[in-house]
């Protein structure tokens, strides 16, 4: 049904003209106070994630003055953009209760200012812009950001805040903060200063390497520089081959292509290698990346989509999951995953700039006469919903993960059909950074995103095969999380991952002494203590199970040990025992 649909759809697609659903705006206000939530609709209505007021500065002075005005006030400040596409709940606010009060600082209208400085490769650019805007004001005038994450609904304070990154080894690597060559930071100040000050800084600055990647915890970001190179183009080749030598392709593929990435299809046995490399800038091709993912969709498409997975889920149909995850991949495999030579795929390689080649989101923008398509996971229209858990390794840990996850999928590989549903586990490269809460050594990136039901209570098919690979990745290889991504269990004792995170906390102290930008929610992350061990936290990864309780005994979800990590606690469902 699902993958029909999903056919018909993409004809239509390509040839029909439709409107979009542009997404939500995440903060909600009435006459009792605001609302924030993420771009996938949750915090707001499951946890309270509010604050009294939500203020749009459009300059940097009047985002200095509320800065201000929040240090005599003795208010807590959380910035938020206009696009909210972070996981945990880091822009949340503490309940009113705890604090004398809380502000949220937008900077979706902070977005005028995108100076390129062609002499010396630069770009700076206020924080609320969109990484599309830059992207393609960089490109006019001939030159090219180099790194960037492959979904452009972010906004360049929010990207470098988070560790955001594409994928390559080489140079300056796939995060975008090390591209970062200097930044300005308004921070709390004294009277005598005016109660907020404006600080530049650059590479050399004591501080600078805690503000590159600073979850906004130590004052809002109000410019970025970013370096940059001559315009250049890409040539992407997709080789979708076996994955029987992948733990010792992986870095080999990372040096040999600039911008390589590798998608791993467990259940198929299936990895598809992405020969993706810089060509000199006269080359023939006129390309576009349009990522399959990250285009518009039916809405009808999106709901039958996730009403499908939600009729195996229920019907602990494994079989159907991986028919319709060959459905996607055999499809994934005829549309090159939504790269265009031009108007349509005609073959490999697709050659064009790299401001259409590195990052893409085109269900994002809105003709608003009719609306009929929307990102798919648009929380509005009952679409997709999904956990994404994104570990990052060191290189010389990672061949022994996917051995261990090559024999989890041994032991039933239909196990795994729920993750290839979705992108597999996408595996990408960091190089090492000098950022604090960055990577302090050359690292491989492992995306994967799986179903998550709509009530938090409810387990879901081959759970336990998804919590052990997230504790075999976070706990037995100390792979660190992506700080915009993944379930509150993998920031459990994060802080011992980040050889320089005591340096972070000082620069906050001296930044924030206040600790205006804190939260319990934001803390909840940093300090990586864990949630609670209610009922049923185990579901949604707010714990790791210890006792049966965790899981959810009523629903046949028991605690027990992994089966290949046998540390591992993870919820399994047992027929036997239910009554
Ligand atoms: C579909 C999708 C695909 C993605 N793909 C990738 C990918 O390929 N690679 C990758 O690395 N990530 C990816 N991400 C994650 C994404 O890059 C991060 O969530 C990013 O941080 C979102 O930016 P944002 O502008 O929405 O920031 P928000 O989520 O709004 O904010 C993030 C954090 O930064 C703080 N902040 C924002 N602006 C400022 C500022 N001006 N000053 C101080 N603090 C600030 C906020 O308070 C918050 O703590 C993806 C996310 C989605 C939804
Ligand atoms: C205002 O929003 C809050 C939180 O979202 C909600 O609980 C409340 O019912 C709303 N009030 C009105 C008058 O709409
Ligand atoms: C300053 O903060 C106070 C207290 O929250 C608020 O009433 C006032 O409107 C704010 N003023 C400005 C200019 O933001
Ligand atoms: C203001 O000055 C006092 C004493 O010098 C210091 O302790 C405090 O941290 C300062 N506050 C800010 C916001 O800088
Ligand atoms: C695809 O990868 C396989 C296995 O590594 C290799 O043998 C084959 O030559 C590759 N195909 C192309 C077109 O590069
Ligand atoms: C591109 O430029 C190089 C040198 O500038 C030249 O040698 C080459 O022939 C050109 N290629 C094409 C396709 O024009």
């Amino acid at each position: 049904m699902a993958c029909l649909w999903w056919f018909l759809h993409t004809l239509l697609l390509a040839f029909v003209t439709t409107n979009a659903l542009s997404p939500p705006p995440p903060v909600q206000c009435n006459q009792t106070g605001c609302t924030l939530y993420n771009s996938y609709g949750v915090w707001g209505d499951r946890k309270d994630c509010h604050a009294p007021t939500v203020i749009y500065p459009t300059t940097e002075e009047e985002l200095r003055l509320t800065v201000a005005n929040a240090t005599q006030n003795n208010l807590k400040v959380k910035v938020v953009t206009q696009f909210s596409h972070t996981i945990p709940k880091l822009a949340c606010p503490s309940p009113a209760t705890q604090s004398g009060g809380a502000v949220l600082i937008s900077t979706e209208k902070y977005t005028s200012q995108i100076d390129v400085d062609v002499a010396n490769l630069a770009v700076t650019a206020d924080s609320g812009v969109g990484l599309r805007d830059l992207i393609n004001g960089v490109e006019a005038m001939g030159l090219s950001l180099v790194a960037a994450p492959y979904w452009e609904g972010v906004s360049v304070g929010g990207l470098i805040s988070t560790g955001a990154h594409g994928s390559s080894w080489w140079g300056k690597g796939g995060a975008v903060h090390d591209h970062v060559i200097g930044l300005t930071l308004i921070v709390p100040a004294n009277q005598s200063q005016g109660y907020a000050k404006i600080i530049r800084l650059v590479p050399h600055d004591p501080l600078f390497n805690a503000a590159q990647v600073s979850l906004g915890m130590l004052g809002v970001i109000s410019k970025v520089t970013l370096s940059l190179e001559r315009g250049f183009k890409r040539s992407i080749t997709y080789n979708f081959t076996d994955d029987s030598d992948i733990e010792d392709q992986f870095g080999e593929h990372a040096k040999k292509h600039e911008f390589g990435d590798i998608t791993w299809y467990p259940s198929k046995h299936k990895a598809v290698y992405r020969y993706d490399d810089r060509v000199p800038s006269n080359s023939t091709g006129d390309g576009v990346n349009d990522f399959l993912g990250f285009q518009s969709n039916f809405i009808l498409v999106s709901k039958s989509t996730r009403a499908a997975e939600t009729a195996l889920e229920n019907a602990r149909n494994v079989n159907g999951k991986c028919t319709m995850a060959s459905t996607f991949i055999g499809y994934k495999k005829l549309i090159a995953n939504g790269l265009r030579n031009s108007l349509i795929f005609t073959g490999y390689p697709v050659i064009g700039h790299q401001g259409k080649m590195q990052t893409s989101g085109s269900c994002l923008y809105s003709p608003t006469t009719r609306i009929d398509t929307s990102c798919a996971w648009d929380p509005r229209i009952k679409g997709l919903f999904f956990y994404e858990s994104t570990a990052i390794f060191s290189a010389q840990n990672f061949k022994n993960f996917i051995l261990d996850v090559k024999r989890l999928r041994d032991l039933k590989p239909e196990n795994f059909c729920g993750v290839d549903i979705y992108n597999g586990f996408l595996i990408r490269f960091i190089k090492s950074s000098n950022a604090y809460l960055g990577q302090s050594e050359d690292s491989v990136v492992v995306d994967f995103n799986y179903y998550r039901a709509d009530e938090s209570s409810s387990p879901r098919l081959s759970q336990d095969v998804w919590e052990e690979v997230e504790q075999m990745a976070f706990f037995k290889y100390g792979a660190r999380p992506h700080w915009a991504k993944n379930r509150n269990l993998a920031f459990l004792d994060v802080s011992k991952k980040y050889p320089n995170f005591n340096k972070f906390i000082a620069a906050k102290k001296k930044l924030d002494p206040l600790n205006m930008f804190s939260s319990e929610w934001s803390d909840e992350v940093l300090f990586g203590k864990g949630g609670t061990r209610d009922e049923g936290c185990a579901l949604e990864g707010q714990c790791v199970c210890s006792e049966d309780r965790h899981c959810s005994p009523q629903k046949g979800y028991f605690c027990q040990h992994g089966l290949v990590y046998e540390e591992a606690r993870v919820c399994r469902y047992s027929q036997s025992t239910i009554t």
